[in-house]
């Protein structure tokens, strides 16, 4: 089991989580972020003078799934988050030891979809 954890933008979310419940991929946790990649935020100059954003709102999404879906939401997730310039996003994939479903008591994989 991996979590696939991605930082992308807000706009894109939508689209992303529709491909995603059209491969079958339900289960999703999002939350509003603010950070910053390499370039350390975004300076505006104005006429005025200068006005500096060091944290950017971006999306988390997190999804659990077993390992032989990675590959499958990595690529929903680069396909419909790209516009192809900086502050993209990024993801993470992070290994999960184990998954309970509350109600049931179901464990792993069994836990999951
Ligand atoms: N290494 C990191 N650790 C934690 N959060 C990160 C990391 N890289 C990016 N992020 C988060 O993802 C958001 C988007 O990152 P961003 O797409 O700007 O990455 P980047 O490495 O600067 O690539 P690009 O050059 O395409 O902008 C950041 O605002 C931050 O919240
Ligand atoms: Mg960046």
């Amino acid at each position: 089991m991996k979590k696939i954890e991605a930082i992308i933008r807000e706009k894109t979310l939508e689209s992303v989580m529709k491909a995603l419940k059209d491969a079958g991929i339900n289960p999703i946790t999002t939350y509003s972020v603010r950070g910053r990649g390499r370039q350390g935020g975004i300076v505006h100059r104005w006429a005025e003078g200068v006005e500096v954003y060091e944290l950017l709102p971006h999306v988390k999404v997190e999804v659990v799934v077993p390992d032989e879906l990675v590959d499958k939401v990595v690529d929903i997730i680069i396909k419909h988050a790209r516009r192809g310039v900086p502050g993209d996003g990024k993801i993470f994939i992070i290994p999960v030891e184990e998954a309970v479903r509350i109600r049931t008591g179901e464990r792993g994989h069994a836990a999951l979809m």
